[in-house]
């Protein structure tokens, strides 16, 4: 089984069809979202249309900003820039679209009985894996060797190995992943819609599971035309510079 995994899309149309475009031609059975369709970008109504017209089974979670812009929490962990595109995006967002933003399932989830997904750490959705001990008491916590999780932007690989975590942070535009027997990942595709790694091209993932293999990537988009859209848009000009730099 091959699974697409993407992740904190971000409400960036240019970025998101530039990886749908990339991979048209790939053999792939399901897609896998782990959360952040919104929030920050332009395009909430246009992301989740576009997700949802995906002719593949689709595996999904939310993200802490899909739950803020789909009005189920008031933001009060976030800084003003976020809580102002959260605000803006709840404004944007049709009727059905809220709806599907707060009926998406919370992480963790496992599916086929091959991997867990979530958004920011099993144990939280709100929690970030950035270090060997935040990684730490997250492998203890899943009962399975791999998981898929998102929320820092960042592509990377935590493995339990026998002696301690080995950390990762994935480079280059196209790196492939063997899964070792008797280690344990987490794994972080990086981020569709705002980068974080200061590359600035779209980030996102294959995992198969016959071959146990993960394969990073990333695709180039319209940067400009994303940005474009959201100083026309009114939302704070810092999201759109950020994207210029993957920062
Ligand atoms: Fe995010």
């Amino acid at each position: 089984m091959r699974y697409l995994i993407l992740s904190d899309l971000h409400a960036n149309a240019e970025s998101l069809d530039a990886v749908l475009a990339r991979v048209r031609n790939r053999s792939y059975d399901a897609v896998v979202v782990l959360g952040d369709f919104v929030g920050y970008g332009a395009d909430p109504n246009e992301i989740i249309d576009r997700v949802q017209r995906l002719r593949r089974r689709k595996l999904l979670v939310r993200g802490n900003h899909d739950r803020v812009a789909a009005g189920m929490d008031l933001g009060g962990s976030f800084n003003p820039v976020a809580l102002s595109a959260a605000r803006w995006t709840a404004q944007a967002l049709t009727a059905e679209n809220r709806k599907f933003l707060a009926d998406l399932p919370v992480g963790p989830i496992e599916v086929d009985g091959r991997f867990v997904i979530c958004h920011g750490s099993p144990l939280d959705e709100d929690a970030y894996i950035f270090s060997d001990s935040d990684a730490a008491w997250n492998f203890r916590s899943i009962g399975l060797d791999l998981c898929f999780f998102g929320h820092s932007h960042v592509p990377s690989v935590f493995t339990l190995e026998p002696d301690g975590i080995r950390v990762d942070v994935v480079r280059g535009q196209r790196y492939r992943w063997k899964l070792e027997p008797g280690r344990r990942y987490l794994m972080n595709p990086g981020s569709v819609g705002q980068p974080r790694d200061r590359n600035v091209a779209a980030a996102f993932a294959f995992f198969d599971s016959g071959r146990r293999e993960v394969v990073f990537e990333r695709v180039p988009y319209d940067v400009a035309s994303a940005r474009e859209k959201i100083l026309k848009a009114g939302l704070p000009g810092a999201l759109g510079d950020r994207l210029l730099v993957g920062a």
